[in-house]
């Protein structure tokens, strides 16, 4: 735990779906074998024209100006997973302004591959957790950082996730275990059905959602759908909320390249949280899309201000 006073904020910068640039120039799509071979190729037709680097690299600026307490990186920040890529995203993790934590998402874990060497390499921002032992659990003074693993291979044309059972009870413990902080989750696949095509869906969304719902959460980040949506998980108000894409470049308001600045000031009764996107286009430059502000109350709250008041 760091040594934030009781009623100083924390700052998070939330981002995601940075999809970084090959580190270089890729083989025809004919030399991959697998479910890469039609990523490689829509890769080449789409994808690279649509997110460009300089736009990641001006939503990293942002991200420095506005000194966040935390960067949250709600993963694809590759194409295909390919271990140059994901020792490149290590770079930019390193990159990065402020204590980083990171879960990977579906493109970073196309195929079945060893973990040490791709979605591995970044373990120094996943709590040195390994591919069996998520989630982790990061604590930043007032504030719990629940990081899920939804990534799996799956078939061709599918980018479903899944957090499975293991991972749901693991959860549900580490939220109980931090019910007096504020607790915010991380996840890539967004745990409630409708934000992205079924074929993109996490299967277990409803026991994710339940799971989140009975032993509580303040707010659930997750990435996947290029949007910045504002939900709530299934069964409860406690918001899910949703981030453009870090490098997309698109003529779709909801969609063009941005961030989310999370600001959580503990309060006599529980947490203000307010939330601000922030996207970036060339001819408008950086507006801010989005500003919501929530009061949360926790019964707990009231209990800890008690025992911390000096004698
Ligand atoms: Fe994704």
């Amino acid at each position: 735990m760091t040594g934030n006073s009781d009623t100083s904020p924390v700052v998070l910068a939330h981002l995601s779906d940075v999809h970084l640039p090959p580190p270089a120039p890729l083989p025809s799509w004919r030399a991959f074998t697998n479910k890469r071979a039609l990523s490689v190729a829509s890769w080449k037709r789409h994808r690279v024209h649509r997110h460009r680097p300089e736009l990641a690299t001006i939503v990293r600026e942002d991200i420095v100006a506005a000194a966040p307490d935390l960067v949250l990186n709600t993963g694809d920040l590759t194409n295909f997973g390919l271990p140059e890529e994901c020792a490149a995203a290590a770079d930019w993790l390193a990159s990065m302004p402020a204590r980083t934590l990171v879960v990977p998402g579906n493109h970073d874990a196309m195929v079945r591959s060893n973990w040490p060497d791709h979605a591995g390499l970044w373990s120094k921002w996943m709590e040195d957790t390994d591919e069996t032992s998520f989630p982790y659990c990061h604590i930043h003074g007032n504030v719990a950082v629940i990081g899920l693993n939804s990534a799996i291979p799956t078939p061709p044309f599918m980018a479903c996730g899944r957090i499975g059972k293991t991972q749901r009870e693991k959860l549900a413990q580490l939220l109980d275990e931090t019910k007096i902080l504020c607790r915010v989750v991380m996840i890539h696949h967004p745990p409630r059905a409708g934000l992205v095509p079924w074929r993109k869906s996490l299967l277990d969304h409803k026991a994710v959602a339940t799971v989140i719902a009975q032993h509580g959460a303040s707010i659930v980040l997750h990435g996947h759908s290029h949007d910045a949506t504002l939900a709530t998980v299934p069964g409860s108000e406690i918001p899910l909320v949703g981030v453009p894409s870090a490098s997309l470049l698109s003529s779709r308001p909801w969609r063009q390249s941005g961030w989310n600045r999370i600001a959580i000031t503990p309060t006599q009764e529980g947490w203000t949280i307010d939330l601000q996107t922030r996207q970036f286009t060339s001819d408008v430059g950086w507006r801010c899309s989005r500003h919501r502000r929530w009061q949360q109350h926790s019964e707990l709250r009231g209990q800890i201000m008690k025992a911390n008041e000096p004698r």
